[in-house]
């Protein structure tokens, strides 16, 4: 028997295909490149833009041509867009064969056995898997908690992904020691809000008065000292990204310094209308004091252009917070509206050209101040995780500590390197690797 997987989304969505390829290797599966050559497709979606849920369809559409062709093929419809009434739509208009919401994912062996299997309750008892470690990579992910208690207004993983529920501190220990025995040496914890780690579902109160759960801040402090020598997170969000974890991450040496904090808009009449729960002033203050505490922090973030009613003034002030910030990297999106979200029902959408111009300005002014912070860099020690050859003979792909994206000269081994910046663009840094002696204090 022979399965396919296409993922689409974010990292949580990796991790559930990561999981899920265990739990088919171990009832027989192997894995092919090409669905032509598959007994099993399952595609893992995306909902949160139009484009991803464009690119689920356009498969749908070729894997029913496949299997009207060949009549023995069955096809799943998994993650964020089989939760909506959309991608429900898409899964009738396309015949696909089992249905599967991120709610319930563990029960994917299941589903396969019994054919049309549908689920779309948010079950806590069935959102989390053990998987065990990747083969042949020095990176993982570990999901920590899943769903989301905010209710910024654009955004439908709230209906995709249900109510935030935090993972047992010992499950997730556990798999982190795993990894560690597994020789992994970067690990990734996985939620849509990790800041507010620990919540009981429903109330918001801290778990931890209640029965036990650590905060974000101990769990850091706790996964910092399993023996992993890189431990990031994402994604963070301002409004619960308080002090006690910004020194619990100046306090652990593992715990990587880059920072990724969404504020979508540096205009309050925006923010506002997004429901991001904070003001401009609220934001700045936080950089503010992760400059204090961690001063060699590399900060990116997230935006959207062309949310509804944001006016050109609105946009100014976010390219004006974009400047004040020197983000190192972002991410930048146009808004896309999603059925059944608060905007799509409150707000009027507008001209695409209008988006795209903002995004266009964006991206420029991105540019210029990725390339300077980028450049600062140069003849500066970094450490380097190569995960592998890069496109061009001779060279290794890696990122550092900070996330940037790091070119090394030579063809070198998996793992940690340490390295010298030679020359940097707004995307990368390329190095060469340095000599023990002339190794210089860095932390990034
Ligand atoms: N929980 C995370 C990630 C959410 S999705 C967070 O709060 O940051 C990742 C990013 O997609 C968001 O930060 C936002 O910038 C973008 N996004 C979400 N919904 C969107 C929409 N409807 N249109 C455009 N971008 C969107
Ligand atoms: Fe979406 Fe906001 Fe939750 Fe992030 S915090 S997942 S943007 S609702
Ligand atoms: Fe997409 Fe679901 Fe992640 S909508 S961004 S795959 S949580």
């Amino acid at each position: 028997m022979r399965a396919h997987i296409v993922t689409y989304g974010c990292q949580m969505n990796e991790y559930d295909t990561h999981a899920i390829r265990s739990e088919l290797a171990g009832i027989g599966y192997s894995f092919v490149d090409s669905y032509k050559e598959a007994d099993l497709v399952l595609v893992n979606t995306c909902a949160v833009r139009g484009k991803p849920v464009e690119k689920a369809q356009t498969l749908l559409g070729e894997l029913r041509k496949e299997k009207r062709q060949r009549g023995n093929l069955t096809i799943g419809l998994i993650g964020c867009l089989a939760q909506l009434p959309e991608g429900q739509r898409m899964g009738k208009r396309f015949n696909v064969d089992i249905m599967l919401g991120p709610g319930a994912i563990t029960q994917i062996v299941p589903a396969i056995e019994r054919g049309r299997f549908q689920s779309f309750e948010f079950d806590n008892e069935l959102r989390f898997y053990s998987p065990p470690p990747p083969t042949g990579s020095v990176s993982a992910h570990l999901t920590i908690m899943r769903g989301c208690n905010h209710r910024c207004t654009y955004c439908i993983v709230p209906t995709t992904r249900g109510p935030e529920v935090s993972r047992h501190a010992e499950d997730i220990l556990n798999e982190a020691r795993a990894l560690a025995d597994a020789g992994v040496v970067e690990v990734t914890l996985l939620g849509q809000n990790v800041n507010s780690y620990g919540l009981e579902p429903g109330t918001g109160v801290r778990r931890a008065r209640l029965e036990g759960y650590p905060s974000f801040a101990e769990l850091l402090r706790m996964v910092g000292r399993v023996g992993i020598p890189r431990v990031r997170f994402v994604t963070s969000h301002p409004i619960n990204f308080d002090d006690d974890i910004i020194e619990a991450i100046a306090d652990t040496p593992a715990v990587c310094r880059y920072i990724h904090l969404p504020v979508q808009s540096g205009s309050d009449r925006v923010l506002k209308r997004m429901a991001r729960e904070y003001t401009r002033d609220f934001y700045l203050n936080r950089i503010k004091k992760i400059r204090e505490f961690l001063p060699d922090a590399v900060i990116s973030t997230d935006i959207i252009a062309g949310f509804p009613g944001e006016t050109d003034e609105d946009f100014e002030e976010t390219l004006s917070l974009y400047r004040e910030v020197q983000y190192d990297m972002s991410y930048m999106f146009i808004y896309s509206e999603r059925e059944g979200t608060p905007a799509a029902n409150h707000f009027d959408d507008m001209p695409r050209e209008v988006k795209a111009r903002r995004l266009a300005r964006l991206a420029d002014l991105a540019k210029e101040i990725s390339l300077e912070r980028n450049q600062e860099w140069v003849n500066h020690k970094v450490e380097v995780l190569v995960q592998g050859p890069f496109d061009e003979e001779g060279m290794s792909l890696g990122h550092t500590r900070g996330n940037h994206v790091a070119v090394i000269a030579g063809n070198l081994d998996p793992g940690i390197h340490q390295a010298v910046v030679a020359h940097a663009t707004p995307n990368r840094l390329y190095c060469i690797e340095a000599l023990e002696d002339a190794m210089l204090d860095s932390t990034v």
